[in-house]
């Protein structure tokens, strides 16, 4: 599958290593250009290359967003028309600054930026070395670390649950975007290692 990533830091360079090593082409991209990228894509290998992020949108089949949240309005709305979107960032206001979310939640808010795009919320609740660390496809599902995920599109929620698990963790679905707030910063789940089996107890799933 092509995968578009804008904002290759520390979630996104290592999903876009993650992916490529899973047999995926990735496109990464970030704030000052492609040419800054050319160190990373040589490190990560053939199936990784360098765009500017309305070219890593248009190149996804889906398209990971991880950058700073109080960004997100630069990110490609047009070019994300009809696309999944992952949605990883989380608002921390020391860092994005005051940001009116106007009752919806955060992810909620990305999503009316980008109307018209399937997004889903993933990968936000896991610290990036854990994520690079802890995918262990020799488990059962239920006995995986937990990559929370939220949305309200069911067939873009299969999608990503199927990345998820080709990752080597197990995907616990929280809702929809309205309930989403289940997995901002702040939760009882946010960045807690957590199997599949221990997430579902603590959501009342099972
Ligand atoms: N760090 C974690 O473990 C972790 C875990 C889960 C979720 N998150 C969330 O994921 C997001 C990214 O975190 P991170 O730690 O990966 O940050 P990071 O290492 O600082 O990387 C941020 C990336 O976003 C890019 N970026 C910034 N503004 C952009 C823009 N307007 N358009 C395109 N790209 C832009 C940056 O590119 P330039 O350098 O060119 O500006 C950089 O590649 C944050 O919202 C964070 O809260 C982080």
């Amino acid at each position: 599958m092509n995968i578009g990533i804008i904002g290759a830091g520390n979630i996104g360079g290592t999903l876009a290593e993650l992916f490529a090593w899973t047999g995926h082409e990735v496109a990464v991209s970030n704030s000052r250009g492609p040419e800054t990228l050319q160190g990373k894509v040589a490190e990560l290998g053939p199936n990784v290359t360098a765009m500017t992020a309305k070219d890593a949108a248009k190149f996804g089949e889906v398209v990971l967003e991880a950058v700073p949240f109080g960004k997100y309005q630069d990110l490609p709305a047009e070019a994300l028309k009809g696309k999944i979107v992952i949605s990883a960032s989380n608002y921390y206001p020391n860092r994005d600054g005051d940001i009116d979310l106007s009752g919806t939640t955060q992810t909620g808010l990305v999503a009316q930026h980008l109307s018209g795009s399937r997004v889903v919320k993933a990968f936000n609740t896991i610290f990036w070395q854990h994520l690079r660390d802890q995918g262990d496809l020799s488990l059962p599902l239920e006995q995986r670390r937990a990559i929370f995920i939220a949305g309200d599109d069911a067939d873009a929620k299969r999608v990503v649950t199927e990345l998820i698990e080709s990752l080597g963790f197990a995907a616990v679905d929280t809702g929809t975007l309205p309930e989403s707030a289940v997995q901002e910063p702040g939760s009882a789940i946010y960045a807690k290692e957590l199997t599949a089996d221990e997430a579902r107890e603590m959501l009342g799933q099972n």
